[in-house]
């Protein structure tokens, strides 16, 4: 059985749909990828899954439950987290506040839950007590990507977690999403550095206009000579 399943997901805004109708699978463990160009619709569709957009037609199936429609916090609750592509932290607090912030739902001590997240990140840990707005892009990155862990989700959904970072942060953040998943957590990723983010991928898709154009392991659209010509630059 698959962790999450999508079956014909139309979604959009005030009332015109930018999906037509998109099919993804996520099985446990794995770390998909999701390619495309701008505008394609691959923030509304994690949007979509993170209950942020509302849901035209189609079904959005977690552990076997039908999930579609829900509202954000019980997604949440459930097991996705979600990380935004922009305004993914809370700039003017300090990391540990932001880490705070992304289990305040869990009546539990987060002492437990930030150790495992700086355990993830170890740069985060020296940085605890600074404002996040003092962080590097990557940095905060990685406090956006944490904060979204605090709930210990068993699917992470990140839209362009490398967006905008030097190259050397790129890496690094693949890294640390690398070992995120070798915990046991399952990804989601939309990703501009689509060459890297299918390296990494177990499997990929390809959106454009709002509907799936390809869809293979990541070795696979990375060797598709239309896909490399069309979305990777040649
Ligand atoms: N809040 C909104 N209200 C109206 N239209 C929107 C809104 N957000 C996005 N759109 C439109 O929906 C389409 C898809 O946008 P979306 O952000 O999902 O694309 P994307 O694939 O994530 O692009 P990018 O690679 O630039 O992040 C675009 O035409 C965009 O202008
Ligand atoms: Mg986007």
């Amino acid at each position: 059985m698959s962790l999450l399943e999508v079956h014909g997901l139309r979604a959009g805004y005030d009332g015109v749909d930018i999906l037509h109708g998109v099919d993804f699978r996520v099985a446990e463990g794995e770390i998909v990828a999701i390619i495309g160009p701008n505008g394609a619709g691959k923030s509304t569709a994690m949007k979509a899954l993170a209950g942020l957009v509302a849901v035209g037609a189609g079904r959005i199936v977690f552990e076997g439950e039908d999930i579609t429609g829900l509202r954000t916090d019980h997604i949440t609750r459930r097991g996705i987290g979600y990380v935004p592509q922009e305004e993914n932290v809370f700039p003017s607090l300090t990391v540990r506040e932001n880490l705070e912030m992304g289990a305040y739902i869990a009546k539990d001590d987060p002492g437990p839950r930030i150790a495992a997240v700086f355990e993830l990140f170890p740069p985060l840990e020296e940085k605890a007590r600074r404002p996040v707005r003092e962080l590097s892009g990557g940095l905060r990155q990685m406090v956006a990507i944490g904060r979204a862990l605090m709930l210990e989700p068993r699917l992470l959904l990140l839209d362009e977690p490398t967006a905008g970072l030097s190259p050397r942060f790129v890496g690094e953040i693949f890294e640390r999403i690398r070992s995120v998943n070798a915990r046991g957590v399952a990804v989601l990723m939309v990703e501009q550095n689509a060459k890297k983010a299918l390296a990494l991928a177990d499997r990929g898709y390809v959106l454009a206009m709002g509907a799936n154009r390809y869809e293979d392991t990541g070795a696979g659209l990375l060797a598709n000579r239309e896909v490399a010509r069309m979305f990777l630059g040649g």
